[in-house]
């Protein structure tokens, strides 16, 4: 099956095995912020965007990402919103060892994207299932905190300027 799809910013078309999982091909096209850790919806080490939501990449198929968008931390590192969350979790000093780092940046892009001004309960509604290793689920809560507030005063900026 033909499967036409953007990733990064390039148009791809690929003549393959529709029910191969997203994780595979990307592990398999050099993409190596996308790890696979348990293959089956616990660690979310595996998370990329489709069309701006966050998705496991390990529960995808190919066939589903059929004229999507997908972006990887490769490309949202260079985004302005990755710059927000970088600082609320530099703060609050959320480590970053590369493990998980897809499932709780892009699960933070999530929150603060939806909500212009999350309360910590909601914030950690939202993490409470994280199982990272590096970071306690307090820190995380705060460095999301933290990275709401850094985006909307860049927004308030941004308009102030116009
Ligand atoms: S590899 Fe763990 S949730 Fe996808
Ligand atoms: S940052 Fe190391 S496991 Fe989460």
């Amino acid at each position: 099956m033909k499967i036409k799809f953007d990733l990064n910013g390039e148009n791809m078309v690929v003549n393959t095995n529709p029910a191969i999982k997203l994780s595979t091909f990307l592990k398999d096209n050099k993409i190596i912020t996308v790890k696979r850790g348990c293959d089956h919806h616990t660690c979310s080490s595996c998370t990329v965007l489709i069309d701006d939501e966050p998705v496991l990449s390990c529960l995808t198929s190919l066939a589903q990402c059929d004229n999507s968008k997908i972006t990887t931390l490769e490309e949202f590192v260079q985004t302005k919103d990755f710059s927000d969350i970088k600082k609320g979790f530099d703060q609050a000093k959320v480590k970053m060892c590369g493990f998980c780092n897809a499932g709780k940046i892009f699960t933070a892009y999530k929150i603060i994207k939806t909500i212009n001004r999350p309360t910590k309960d909601e914030i950690r509604s939202q993490v409470s299932f994280f199982t990272c290793t590096c970071t306690d689920t307090d820190a995380l809560v705060d460095g999301i905190y933290l990275a709401a507030a850094a985006r909307r005063s860049r927004l308030e900026k941004k308009r102030n300027e116009k």
